[in-house]
């Protein structure tokens, strides 16, 4: 990816791409990073420090795909995401993060895709749907009329399981409202609310029992088999909830691919290494102890 700390464009594509004009179409995206790396500068009265995050990451996220980003905490998760999605100030980044094929720059990739933080940002006043339909009135075309808008936010809440607690305020810590596992539903509700064609979750699932994010992550796949490209960064996944995924991507400490590829293909790929014992162990934790070895 090209993109340089403080939000700059990044270089012009290669003379042989043609520009990104028309903007891609919203829906049904592939994202492809070739090959990132992200670098921190922390900087004291003295000296300027270097901290290097992600080394040569390369992956593909596929369309109507589900794709997870796994690795143990600090592993560069977070990261890549942002990488990624273009979204936050960044570090010094070198690579290319391309869409369908083309560069994609910070503006098109902001405008195509959706992004989920780890920790919910939610008004507790506000009811599901109120909450949903503001994000609507501020977000989509002003072409599209309220009745228009008010179907897809009512259309996004049955899809999402959300008619039970619609009219139920969203609560805080002050004042109880929705449970975890419904903030985290209201929260991807509030990306799809724009139809994004990519969709990127940072630990949608950590804080949740095992059934809700068994849920969550089900809900993931649904959206990702309507048509949009899903990546999503989890630290730990259950078995079942690993088996769910298409495409996983795990990185190791230091920022490094472990392994990249279908999730189908992880069994061969772990039964290599049956010298060091981990046929024996759940294939979650196996990753994990890889990257220890
Ligand atoms: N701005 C920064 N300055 C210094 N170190 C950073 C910065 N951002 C991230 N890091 C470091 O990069 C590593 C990866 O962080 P992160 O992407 O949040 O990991 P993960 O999401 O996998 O837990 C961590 O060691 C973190 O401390
Ligand atoms: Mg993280």
């Amino acid at each position: 990816m090209d993109e340089e700390a403080g939000g700059q464009e990044p270089v012009s594509p290669p003379r042989s791409e043609p520009p990104l004009s028309p903007p891609l179409s919203p829906r049904g995206q592939t994202v492809v990073s070739r090959p990132v790396e992200s670098t921190a500068t922390e900087e004291d009265r003295t000296h300027s420090l270097e901290t290097q995050i992600l080394r040569e990451v390369n992956g593909t996220a596929r369309r109507a795909g589900l794709t997870a980003l796994m690795g143990p905490s600090g592993a560069g998760k977070t990261s890549l995401l942002d990488c990624l999605a273009q979204r936050k100030p960044m570090h010094r980044v070198e690579g290319i993060v391309r869409v369908n094929g083309r560069p994609c720059s910070g503006t098109t990739m902001r405008a195509v895709s959706g992004y989920v933080p780890q920790h919910d940002v939610l008004p507790g006043v506000l009811t599901v749907r109120e909450h949903l339909l503001f994000h609507a009135r501020l977000r989509c075309p002003p072409s599209m009329d309220d009745r228009d808008r008010r179907q897809r936010v009512h259309d996004i809440i049955t899809n999402l399981g959300l008619t039970k607690c619609a009219e139920t305020q969203i609560g805080n810590e002050f004042k109880r409202g929705l449970s975890g596992g419904e903030k985290r539903r209201v929260s991807v509700a509030e990306e799809l609310v724009v139809e994004p064609g990519i969709l990127f979750l940072d630990e949608p699932t950590t804080g949740l029992d095992s059934t809700t994010a068994l849920s969550i992550v089900r809900t993931l796949g649904d959206i990702a088999r309507r048509g949009t490209t899903v990546l999503l960064s989890i630290h730990q996944p259950r078995e079942d909830i690993f088996n769910l995924f298409d495409h996983v991507l795990v990185l190791c400490e230091g920022g490094r691919v472990v392994f990249e590829g279908q999730t189908m293909a992880v069994p061969a790929f772990l039964r290599r290494g049956v010298d060091m014992g981990f046929v024996r162990l759940p294939k979650v934790d196996a990753f994990l102890h890889l990257q220890a070895v």
